[in-house]
This record gives structure tokens, C-alpha cells and sequence, in this order.
């Protein structure tokens, strides 16, 4: 088929469950039973209510019942701990198992993590999982081989119970050594899994009804030839050629411009997969400061990106703490007003050297935890900024962002969430000009589950400004969950309406600050989250061959976004927009 004309146009409407088996166990175990497990963690005493209640139908008779109220901080603010007696010898391996069920949950299920660690910091992990916990009695098992020695008397076994609302009940404990040359791989594991991760959780249809809904539009074109009659029998390609949904990355301005094969392979992956990037590091202020070659490396990649209709975006403006900030702003604290002034002048410099070509701005960046310059400038100051940016470019949308929030380890109401929500209802208050809420969006094992996820989203969507996921990253223990998890956040983010895009925090193992959560492996093959990745981004395309009937027009339902709309055959037509999807070619004779 052979397509003689194409023009771009714009779509303007727009269970794993525990997979556990028992093992032979060789020898006595190191623990066994609930004894020696006591509560402890800063919430136990507040949040937290420890019995004993009596078990039926087990291999064990009693457990421990924990009752959590309210939503403790950290997971591990409430544990139930128990002291491992003897020295641990470097290369020992050893399972760990106990079953758990949740009695009481806010959710389906309530979660349980376990982790072996040194009893004091920098807290060592020997191992560490996190555990869905059904309302049935469930086996989570653990087998791990330690790197290093431990000292008798230096380790801990931690059962976390810290999670929002829930009450546990865990019982017939064990932790025994295996043999010598054991390999842990071949001890059945429990999976670290979360709620809704099973392939029909009913979240997960809805959220694909969703997004036929809100990410789709129905386009027909119509053909007529030079007379105004319609031509049936016509083959004619639609074929999406940008989203408008934003899919993109982080990128290294020096690997942009790097003339290896590994940078050559680079740019084709953020030239074939991403409509938005975000320097990772290269305009941050206090490395500008120290490399001023940075502003040559953004100069001489942002053409590349303009030709291949990729959107930048600038990250950040304002990161407020003193060890993201040039020496010479630091020297000023002591005296506010030159502070103050010293700031204002890099907001509004950095947005008017890049006006027009940066589309979107960071301009304040993790508030919770970086409060230097709010301590000394107040609040108001923020609001400034925003100011100063949208006078500097009227066109540049601009971002508050912050992490913790939607990578809140399933918790609703933390500080950080809490705070979030509080500042920016001040920012927009006092007339602060916020046109994106930025959710960072680095999952590390504990992961929120994707029903949660929407309710945070429905939470900070009230505000009426597009929510953007801007530095994802899924970086847990097991690959086959961290590919599963990045598949559901990219399900949940693209299903809500909120929601404007998704931004990588890279995708290169050779160039990413959690090498082992990115995409490509350092030679380029593509891992199991990759192509999880992959395949949603295939799913989600629309490239269909269509053929008009009788009154000449065929229509198709595609995702919004500019295309390429292609007929066959035909030397000469003219494309015409119409409103509402609809686009009619004129054949000219
Ligand atoms: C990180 C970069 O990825 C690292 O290369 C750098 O060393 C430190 O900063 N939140 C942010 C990002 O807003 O700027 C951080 O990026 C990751 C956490």
C-alpha cells in the first residue's frame, strides 16, 4: 500500500498470593513461636494494642493479635520485635517464615513487613520483605543468605506492623539455618506483593473503562473526490503520532550531546518513546553555580528536542535548603533581604533565558523537608517566586513538586501529604500561579497500592490544577514486582483524570540514581519492568487501516494527540480539519 500524501492534524475533542510451600526443615530453629517477640517502635505504645488470642485449625495454637489505630508515620513505628541470640557467620543462609492474617483492615487486605537488620544504625538488612496480609491465615516465607558476619546479641527480627488501621494477627514464627550451600533461590519465597496486584482486581477494568473514556475520541474522516462525492471503498491510515498525554523521562544533558554508541542509543530511546523530558541535574542551581558549562550543555541539546516536537522541561527553580544552593546564596542567610533578593534574581534570570523554550518549570521543589530558605524568608516568598516566574514567561506552566505523596507506602494522611495539600491551598490563596501539582513518584519496597493511589490522586485533584507524576521510579527488592508495579502506576495515572503525564526518572541503567529500578540494563536489553513499559506504550497507540463505506467516511476511536492521517492510491488531496474530530479529504482529479 503505498500512501502519497499524509498531513499531521490535530484530535481537538477531545495472586500472588503467598506461592508457598512448606520445606523440610534440617535443624532446630534459632526462633520458634511468638515468646520471644515484644512490642516495641515509637508508635507501640500510642497506636498500638498487643493480646494474646488462641488459634484453631493451625500448626500453632496461639498468636499474637496487634490492633493499630490510626496511621502511624513509619512502617516500622510499630513492631513486634525479637532479638537473635547468636552471631550470624558470613554466608549462612537461613528462612525465615510466620503466618499472618489480617483480622481487621481498611482494605481487602493489611500489610506486614519483615525485616532482619542490625539493631542499630546504620540498621543493616540481613533481609527485608513487605507482605500483603488477607483476612485467611497465609504463610509468608522468607530464605535469605547473609553477606556479611554479625556479632551474637547485633541483629533484630522486626515484624512491622506500621501500617494505617489494621489489626494483625501473626503466629507460629520460625527462623531456621539451612544447610551450608543452600541457595536461597530455591526455597519457595513469598512474593512482595500489594493489593490490587492480581490480574483481575476490579480497580484495574475500571480503570481501563476510564481511560477509553477520557483518553479516546472518535475521529472519521471522509472522502470525496474533486465533485463533492462521497468515495466509498477508500483505504485510508490513522495513525497517532504524539500523545497528548504526557509519557517522558528524565535525561542527562551530557549524554544528549555524547558522540558514543551508548549516547547514539540513548537519543533513539527518548526520541521513539517520550513527548516530554526534564533535565535531571542540569539546570539545578547550585550545580549551574559550580559548572556554568551547563547552561552550554542545555543551549546545545534544547534544538534536538525542538525538532523532534519533544517538550523540556526545566527542573528546578528553588530547591530550599541550603545543601541545594550555591555557597555564595548560603553565605547570605544572615542577611534576609540580600537572601531574598538574590533568589527573585535567579527565578526570574533562569525563566527569561529559557522563555519559549523551556515549556514548564519546577519552581519549588520538596518543601516538606528543605525549609532553609522558608525559616528564613517565610512563606510568602514562595508565592514570589511563582510571581516572578510567570512574569518572566506568561507562557511556561509552572510546578510546586514534591515526593511522598503519591510514594506514600500506602499511608493517606502522613505530614508530608498533609502539608502538601495545606501549601498548596496557601500558594493558590494568595494568588501564587500554580498550573501543575508535581507528585515525585520514587516507590521504593514499600509501594502504594493502586486503589490508594487513586484516592490520593481524587485528594489533591480537588484543587483543579493537572496532577503530573515527575520523577518515577519503581525500585523494589523482587524484578517481577517492580515490573507489575510500574505497568499499575502508569494504568492508575493514565486512567485518572487529573492526571497530565508520567516522566521517568531515566530509563538507562549507564545513567540513572537507582540503577537497578531503570528500563534498559547498561547494554542495552530491556528488563522485566522494561517491558512492561513497552508493552502499555504498544497498547496504547492508535495505528489503524480503515476503508470508507458507502457515504465515504470511516471513524475509528483513537487516544488524543496529533496524527498522521494517510490515504492510499491517490496522487493529489487536500486534508481539511473539521470540527469536532472529523477531517475530510478532497481528492483532486
Ligand atoms: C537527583 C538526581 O537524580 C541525582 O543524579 C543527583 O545526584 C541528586 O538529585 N528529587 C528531585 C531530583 O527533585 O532532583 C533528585 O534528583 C531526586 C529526588
Amino acid at each position: 500500500m503505498r500512501f502519497v500524501r499524509w498531513m499531521t492534524v490535530m484530535v481537538v475533542t477531545a495472586a500472588i498470593a503467598t506461592g508457598s510451600h512448606a520445606v523440610e526443615l534440617p535443624e532446630q530453629p534459632i526462633l520458634s513461636g511468638m515468646e520471644a517477640f515484644k512490642p516495641s517502635g515509637s508508635a507501640a505504645e500510642q497506636m498500638a494494642q498487643f493480646t494474646e488470642v488462641n488459634v484453631a485449625g493451625q500448626t500453632f495454637t496461639s498468636a499474637i493479635q496487634a490492633r493499630i489505630s490510626g496511621s502511624p508515620a513509619n512502617r516500622w513505628d510499630v513492631m513486634l520485635q525479637a532479638p537473635l541470640g547468636e552471631a550470624v557467620p558470613p554466608g549462612a543462609t537461613y528462612l525465615a517464615r510466620f503466618w499472618v492474617r489480617a483480622a481487621e483492615a481498611m482494605a481487602e487486605s493489611g500489610m506486614v513487613g519483615l525485616a532482619i537488620e542490625l539493631n542499630r544504625d546504620p540498621w543493616t538488612k540481613l533481609a527485608e520483605g513487605q507482605y500483603n496480609a488477607p483476612r485467611e491465615w497465609t504463610l509468608v516465607q522468607l530464605p535469605f543468605q547473609a553477606k556479611q558476619a554479625f556479632d551474637a546479641g547485633t541483629v533484630n527480627v522486626n515484624l512491622r506492623l506500621g501500617y494505617p488501621s489494621q489489626t494483625l494477627e501473626i503466629g507460629g514464627f520460625e527462623l531456621v539455618r539451612l544447610p551450608d550451600g543452600t541457595s536461597p533461590q530455591s526455597v519457595a519465597r513469598t512474593a512482595n506483593t500489594y493489593r490490587g496486584m492480581e490480574a483481575d482486581a476490579p480497580w484495574r477494568a475500571e480503570a481501563m473503562e476510564r481511560i477509553d473514556r477520557i483518553r479516546k475520541a472518535n475521529l472519521t474522516v471522509s472522502v470525496r473526490d474533486s465533485a463533492g462525492k462521497p468515495v466509498a471503498g477508500q483505504a485510508v491510515r490513522v495513525r497517532l503520532t504524539r500523545h497528548q498525554f504526557r509519557f517522558g523521562s528524565a535525561v542527562d544533558g551530557r549524554l544528549m550531546l555524547a558522540e558514543t554508541a551508548d549516547a547514539e542509543q540513548y537519543r533513539a530511546v527518548v526520541e521513539s518513546s517520550f513527548n516530554t523530558v526534564v533535565y535531571e541535574n542540569d539546570l539545578k542551581w547550585n550545580l549551574l553555580e559550580a559548572d556554568p558549562r551547563r547552561y552550554d550543555i542545555v543551549d546545545q541539546t534544547l534544538p534536538w528536542f525542538a525538532e523532534r516536537n519533544i517538550d523540556v522541561r526545566g527542573h528546578v527553580l528553588i530547591w530550599p535548603a541550603f545543601r541545594w544552593l550555591p555557597p555564595k546564596v548560603v553565605a547570605l542567610k544572615d542577611d534576609p533581604a540580600a537572601l531574598w533578593a538574590a533568589v527573585n534574581e535567579h527565578v526570574t534570570a533562569l525563566v527569561t533565558r529559557y522563555r519559549g523554550k523551556l515549556k514548564e518549570w519546577d519552581v519549588l521543589n520538596e518543601p516538606f523537608t528543605n525549609r532553609d530558605l522558608e525559616n528564613i524568608l517565610g512563606r510568602e516568598a514562595f508565592v514570589d517566586w511563582f510571581k516572578l516566574a510567570r512574569a518572566a514567561d506568561p507562557e511556561a506552566k509552572l510546578f510546586i513538586n514534591d515526593f511522598g505523596i503519591l510514594a506514600s507506602g500506602n499511608r493517606i494522611d502522613t505530614e508530608h501529604q498533609k502539608h502538601y495539600e495545606e501549601l498548596i491551598e496557601f500558594l493558590l490563596s494568595k494568588g501564587a500561579p500554580i498550573d501543575g501539582i508535581g507528585m515525585q513518584g520514587h516507590f521504593g519496597s514499600a509501594v502504594t497500592d493502586p486503589p490508594t493511589m487513586l484516592a490520593i490522586l481524587d485528594r489533591f485533584g480537588r484543587f483543579g490544577v493537572p496532577i503530573r507524576i515527575t520523577e518515577l521510579d519503581a525500585n523494589m527488592l523482587d524484578p517481577a514486582i517492580r515490573a507489575s508495579f510500574l505497568r499499575d502506576v502508569f494504568i492508575v495515572c493514565f486512567s485518572h483524570p487529573s492526571v497530565d503525564g508520567v516522566l521517568q526518572w531515566g530509563f538507562w541503567e549507564g545513567r540513572h540514581w537507582l540503577p537497578d529500578a531503570a528500563l534498559y540494563t547498561r547494554t542495552w536489553d530491556l528488563r522485566r519492568n522494561g517491558q512492561a513499559w513497552k508493552s502499555l506504550m504498544a497498547e496504547w497507540t492508535t495505528d489503524q487501516i480503515v476503508v470508507t463505506g458507502p457515504d465515504g467516511s470511516a471513524t475509528i476511536r483513537g487516544f488524543l494527540g496529533d496524527y498522521a492521517i494517510e490515504i492510499a492510491g491517490v496522487q493529489q488531496a487536500t486534508l481539511l480539519p473539521l470540527a469536532g474530530g472529523q477531517f475530510e479529504f478532497i481528492l483532486d482529479e
